[in-house]
């Protein structure tokens, strides 16, 4: 609504004309209307009221039907078309009651009263028409609102459908650097940690790539037990140097075939811990340090250098264990020729919940007797 209508409305008394050919019917109009709170105007020619319509804009207008100038009802007909939400009443007599009737059906008139009027239903009628009037604006005013408000919602809806856009790009921009990132370092994990397992393997030829295969056995077991990828990716690469320690240990000793003395012996069984010394300064996203310094620890607490049981055993070194033995008994070793897979089912199959955990046995066993399996 703007300013002048709220005047109007509120504070401005209803402007009401009244268009009559006759005098007198306008005279006693007029006294009908005298002490009612209304601005009223009144017109012996419909033209000059059309003319006054358009310089200002009335709230109610009254016509009589038979006029020389024009009929009411095409009088009322060009108010509409001229200031549409003005109420238009149609005063009538009885032999014109079918141009009335046609008149609201056309939708020009708000309704008709019928000659001669009752004051009291007259002034009751062109109240209504008032009322109705207030509604009117009242509606264009709602709407005009709802109009605003829409197109208000509308900026903000297409501003947030483009701020989400534009996060949900730098979300996935962020998400493939991350990744990318992460990419990188894994490899240069790997690439550590094959380094590494290559310095013990240079000093200790007959137990060339078995750290490697190992490592291999290791992940083929822990998938086998439906560990998640990234556990199965830890304890294979823990396993690729799960005797990282040996570089302690002298080369004449690893690579000698034939017994060993205790303190020979001694001095082999320290090499989980200096695996786990070396390690533990390398923050991997796996407890690889852990698992290199468990990989010796037996179920029933027989291991080194702990003496661990049970589940104080990490599940990765218990995997990694099991890997270890199996491939140290099936593969050739500087005091013995290879024993072969038969020999390590055998071992496995004895030891089963005494030295070895029996999930990690029962799951080995099926990698290594499923058909056409080799280190
Ligand atoms: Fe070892």
């Amino acid at each position: 609504m703007s300013s002048a209508q709220f005047l109007q409305v509120f504070f401005m008394r209803p402007i009401i004309f009244f268009v009559d050919d006759e005098p007198l019917v306008l005279k006693s109009l007029d006294r009908v209307f005298r002490k009612e709170p209304y601005e009223v105007t009144l017109f012996q020619s419909p033209q000059s009221a059309l003319a006054k319509m358009k310089i200002r804009e009335a709230d109610v207008v009254v016509s009589d039907q038979r006029m020389p100038e024009m009929p009411g009802s095409e009088f009322l007909a060009r108010v509409k078309a001229l200031r549409p939400d003005t109420v238009r009443l149609m005063l009538t007599g009885q032999t014109d009651l079918d141009a009335a009737v046609a008149a609201i059906n056309q939708g020009n008139v708000f309704r008709f009263i019928s000659k001669p009027w009752d004051d009291r239903e007259l002034r009751l009628a062109v109240h209504e028409a008032v009322r109705h009037r207030e509604l009117i604006l009242e509606n264009r005013r709602l709407l005009d609102l709802t109009r605003q408000q829409n197109a208000t919602l509308r900026d903000l809806n297409r501003n947030l459908e483009r701020k989400v856009r534009e996060r949900t790009r730098l979300i996935g921009e962020n998400e493939r650097a991350l990744k990318a990132a992460l990419e990188r370092l894994k490899r240069t994990i790997h690439g550590i940690v094959g380094a590494m397992a290559l310095t013990v393997e240079t000093r200790d030829p007959y137990t060339a790539g078995h750290q490697e295969r190992v490592g291999r056995l290791a992940r083929s077991v822990a998938q086998r037990m439906g560990l998640s990828e990234d556990r199965v990716e830890g304890i294979g690469l823990a396993g690729s140097l799960h005797d990282l320690g040996k570089i302690y240990v002298p080369a004449e000793i690893l690579n000698r075939p034939g017994r060993l003395t205790d303190l020979e012996f001694e001095l082999i069984k320290t090499h989980p811990q200096v695996g786990y010394d070396i390690l533990k300064r390398i923050e991997f996203p796996w407890p690889i340090a852990g698992i290199v310094h468990q990989h010796h620890e037996r179920l029933d607490g027989s291991g080194y250098p702990l003496g661990l049981k049970g589940h104080d055993i990490l599940l990765e070194a218990r995997i990694v264990a099991v890997a270890d033995v199996v491939e140290a008994i099936a593969s050739h070793r500087p005091y013995r020729p290879a024993l072969g897979v038969e020999m390590a089912v055998e071992e496995l199959r004895r030891n089963r919940g005494v030295r070895f955990d029996p999930d990690v046995v029962d799951a080995c066993l099926e990698v290594v007797q499923e058909p056409g399996f080799a280190f």
